[in-house]
Order: C-alpha cells, then structure tokens, then sequence
C-alpha cells in the first residue's frame, strides 16, 4: 500500500481548515504539515497552535514535518490526538537518539529527514529506533520547487539497508512530486509521498481531482 501526504504548505492559508477536510475527504491518507522556523529553513510558516485548531475540523491524522533547530523544545507542543508522525531533520539534532526516544515517549510515530545534500549512509545507526525516514527531493523551505532526481539513488540506497538491517520503517519523500515523475518514484521503493503544489494546482484549482489523479497513479 502506497500513501499519499499532501502539503498544506501550498493551501490557501486563508480557509487552512476547509483546504484540509477537502484532500481529507478527497482521499488523502495523512496531511503533511511543514513546520519552518525561519533559522533552520529561510522562511516561516505555522506553529502548534494552527495545529490544535485544524483538531476540531474533519481531517485524516498529521505528517508533521519539523524544519526547526532546538526541535526538542516544541515536540510536546505538536502531540495532538492528530499526530501520527512527527518528523525532524538529522541536521537540526545533535542527539538524534535522544529526540526520537522524545518523540516515541508520547506514543506519537518518529520520522528522521534528510537534505539533498546528507548522505542515507548518516543515518545507519538511527535506522533500528526510527519508524520513517523521509528523504528530501528538494532544499527544504519552499514549495513548488524542482524535484533533484538524485533522490531515488538514495530511496535504492536506502531501501537496501532496509532490507539488509531487516527493517520495516517507511520511506517517505519530499519536494517536486507531481503527477509525471510519481510512477517512477514509487517504483524506487517510496511508502508516503508528500505533495504540495501539484495537489493545490493554481492553474486548474481542483484539488479534490488531483488528489484522486495521484492516488490513481500511485497505486497501479
Ligand atoms: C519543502 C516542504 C515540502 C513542500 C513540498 O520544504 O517540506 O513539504 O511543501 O512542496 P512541493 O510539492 O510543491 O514541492
Ligand atoms: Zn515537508
């Protein structure tokens, strides 16, 4: 089963609440939320409390992804009854270990990201305590950026420690997905994409039929 995770980063911030229970009720299985802090990524988004008002609308469980330094210091604030991974970038944790035993200690799913530029092989020795590894397709900060295909080298490569550590956390990816180079990246071994843009398309405006497109698409 392959998963998709639309990015609200790419929905109108405006009616957040409604942009969510619509690719809620279009089919999405998670909704991936892009936490940036302005230190560790150049541009800032949304915080816990957006978080624990979206609780109160009809939406499928949160992908939150952490593009923040000190992650340590929010974590409890994004355990919500929502919350079913939180996510936080090997380059952002000086004791990683620590951060994903944090997060686990609230029942919540740990995801670990990577940078374009940061090596799967880094993350050897997190891989037994991790339940996702989400690889980053473009530099994090944006949306609506040009997905790097050097990704799905390190999905293969990822994916063949997986197997050689006997492992079963997911694969997630990140950045440029869209609905021509989706069939490839599935077939190089992704559980969860994450989409933004191409779900929230300015030009067509439906959304509800794009994230029926990629789910179409994604489970051939
Ligand atoms: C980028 C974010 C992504 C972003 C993806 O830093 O982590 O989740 O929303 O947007 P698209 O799909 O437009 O590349
Ligand atoms: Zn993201």
């Amino acid at each position: 089963m392959k998963f998709l995770s639309p990015s609200l980063l790419a929905a109108d911030f405006s009616k957040l609440g409604d942009e969510a229970e619509l690719i809620s009720s279009a089919g999405a299985d998670l909704l991936h939320i892009d936490v940036m802090d302005g230190h560790f990524v150049p541009n800032i988004t949304f915080g816990p409390s957006v978080l624990k008002s979206l609780n109160n609308r009809n939406t499928v469980p949160y992908d939150v992804h952490l593009m923040i330094e000190n992650p340590d210091l929010y974590i409890e604030d994004f355990v919500t009854d929502k919350t079913e991974y939180i996510v936080v970038h090997q380059e952002a944790c000086r004791h990683l270990h620590r951060t994903i035993s944090h997060i686990k200690s609230f029942g919540i799913k740990a995801g670990v990201s990577i940078n374009p530029a940061t090596s799967v092989e880094t993350l050897y020795d997190i891989l037994p305590f991790v339940d996702l590894v989400l690889i980053m397709s473009v530099n994090p900060g944006f949306g609506g950026q040009k997905f790097i295909p050097h990704s799905l080298k390190k999905i293969e490569r990822l994916k063949a420690l997986r197997e050689e550590m006997n492992l079963d956390f997911q694969i997630e990816i990140d950045g440029g997905v869209n609905e021509d180079n989706v069939s490839e990246i599935i077939a190089s071994g992704v559980d969860i994409v994450v989409a933004g843009s191409a779900v929230f398309k300015k030009e067509t405006k439906n959304t509800v039929l794009q994230v029926q497109n990629l789910k179409r698409i994604m489970n051939l």
